[in-house]
């Protein structure tokens, strides 16, 4: 498992960014679970959370309003806008979680350097009951397909932040 080999810290923060296609779904649903769980645990100075799309269909949108309903029912606000993933982002991050494999395909052809593809994983390589499974895009389907997506969503982000919080020098 890819883990940050550095201390993490207030000055030093640890940079995420959840990569999706559309970043109105998936991505911004990862991106506020994550703000709000660091928030709980009062670790939020310590993080730099963000998320992208591949594609540019939806820049400049707010989360799909399925999406945010879905999360504020967890009570988890969804508050990002859609922006495109560039090449910068390799340099700018510390990891970069797509959320299936066409998506982490499609972050591979930006042509990552060596060391910038090893910054990039599967969203659910976190999730200990379905390692390395999609997350399926829900756009298409009904409200159960969203609720699913939020609870698998949701079992990532614990596991991530319980293997990286290991690492935070308060
Ligand atoms: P997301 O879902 O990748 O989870 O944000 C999608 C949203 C929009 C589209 C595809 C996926 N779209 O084709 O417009």
């Amino acid at each position: 498992m890819f883990l940050p080999k550095r201390s993490i810290t207030k000055e030093n923060p640890y940079k995420i960014c959840f990569v999706c296609l559309g970043n109105i779904c998936r991505s911004p649903t990862a991106e506020g679970i994550m703000q709000h769980k660091v928030n709980e645990k009062n670790v939020q100075s310590y993080f730099y959370i963000d998320s992208a799309g591949t594609a540019a269909y939806h820049v400049g949108e707010r989360a799909n309003a399925t999406s945010r309903e879905i999360a504020e029912g967890h009570g988890v606000a969804l508050l990002s806008r859609a922006r495109q993933f560039t090449h910068h982002d390799f340099k700018e991050f510390d990891l970069i979680l797509a959320m299936d494999q066409s998506n982490y395909t499609n972050i591979m052809a930006l042509e990552p350097t060596e060391e910038e593809a090893k910054k990039v994983m599967l969203m659910r390589a976190f999730d200990i009951a379905h390692i390395n499974e999609d997350v399926p895009d829900p756009y298409y389907g009904g409200l159960a397909g969203f609720e699913h997506v939020f609870e698998m969503l949701e079992r990532s982000v614990e596991e991530l932040i319980s293997q990286l919080e290991d690492y935070i020098d308060r």
